[in-house]
């Protein structure tokens, strides 16, 4: 007879009835060392969902059992989400924060990329994150442009004082739940527009500090569009380099050899072969016809799955000490 058992994690999800809420709730549903001690909500309190084979019934924050949970992944409103952080952390759970609150370009923590809170890139903070007890999850529209700018960023292919232009477009749960008239379907079908122009999207910060934290010197511009589907990011970007690079596509397949969630393709990527998957899908290539020496590159993430709760579960995994791929979908 051969009996195993995996250790078994109490996870409690603040903001459970959100976008990234319930797609947290679910990916804990199917987790085999996960367990959902409670989901909260704010208007939604008292509602329940159907998750997997069972049913969730929202509390409010107050009335969740903080201390039943090993850790408690907030996917809170930025600006509500770091009071819940605290009292997470003094009722001894672990935290991995999906708000912008704690991560790296603003308040304490400006101008670093892993300072006491480390930022929940698993591809470059692996062991920071493994030993933390707070974690700050990275944006959705920063997972995608990081992961496709860092490794030129740390080799020291970007040429200083270049501006690297991105050019992304976003489903529409990249923004919440929350009832907005401009988000209407028939505000948005069939239509495609700009949004946040001139550098003014939320995500700015953290992408500046932490490619700055990985030996860039260059402007970044970026524009995000909003796109007509429910999930998914495509960002295509454009790199001024230092030199012309022989094989791109050879130089991401080395950053991400032995990654399981960076996909790097020879092809352009499309949002259709990320959904509802834990990956980035990077391409690169040398762009034609210029005078300097220039990168296309794309990334293709799920807003709500690597770029929010599966990123979160990625990292809670390192922070319990289990497997990082655990319960992920590929
Ligand atoms: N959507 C994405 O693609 C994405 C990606 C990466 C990171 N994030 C981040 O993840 C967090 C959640 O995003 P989301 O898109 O899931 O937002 P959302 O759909 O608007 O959900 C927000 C959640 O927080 C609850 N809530 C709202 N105000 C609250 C308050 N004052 N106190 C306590 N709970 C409150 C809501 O409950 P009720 O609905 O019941 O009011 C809901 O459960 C945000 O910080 C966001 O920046 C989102």
């Amino acid at each position: 007879l051969y009996a195993f058992s995996v250790h078994n994690f109490s996870v409690g999800v603040l903001g459970g009835s959100g976008y990234a809420g319930r797609e947290l709730c679910a990916l804990i549903e199917r987790h085999p060392a996960l367990s959902l001690s409670f989901a909260t909500a704010q208007s939604q309190r008292g509602e329940s969902i159907r998750v997997g084979g069972r049913s969730v019934t929202f509390v409010a924050p107050g009335d969740a059992d903080l201390a039943s949970a090993s850790l408690v992944f907030s996917a809170l409103p930025h600006g509500h989400s770091l009071p819940w952080v605290e009292r997470a952390r003094s009722a001894g759970a672990k935290v991995v924060d999906l708000s912008s609150d704690l991560r790296p370009g603003r308040g304490p923590l400006a101008g670093t990329a892993a300072g006491d809170v480390p930022y929940g890139l698993p591809e470059f903070h692996r062991d920071a994150i493994a030993g933390a007890s707070v974690v700050a999850n990275p944006g959705c529209y920063a997972t995608a442009v990081l992961l496709a700018l860092v490794p030129l960023a740390s080799r020291g292919l970007i040429a200083p004082g270049a501006t690297v232009s991105v050019s992304a477009a976003s489903g529409v749960t990249g923004a919440g739940h929350t009832p907005r008239p401009d988000l209407l379907f028939a505000e948005v079908e069939s239509d495609f527009r700009a949004y946040a122009v001139g550098n003014c999207h939320r995500h700015l910060p953290e992408m500046r500090a932490t490619l700055a934290f990985a030996g860039a010197d260059c402007d970044l511009l970026f524009t995000p569009h909003l796109l007509p589907v429910a999930r998914g990011i495509l960002a295509t970007i454009t790199v001024p380099l230092t030199a012309p690079l022989a094989d791109p596509v050879a130089l991401f397949a080395d950053a991400y050899a032995g990654e399981p969630f960076v996909e790097v393709a020879d092809t352009p990527p499309s949002l259709r072969e990320v959904t509802r998957r834990n990956v980035a899908r990077l391409f690169a290539t040398a762009v034609e016809g210029m005078r300097q020496p220039t990168l296309l590159v794309q990334a293709a993430i799920d807003n709500l799955v690597k770029g929010a709760a599966g990123q979160a579960v990625q990292n809670a995994n390192l922070m319990l000490g289990l497997d990082e791929a655990m319960g992920l979908p590929t």
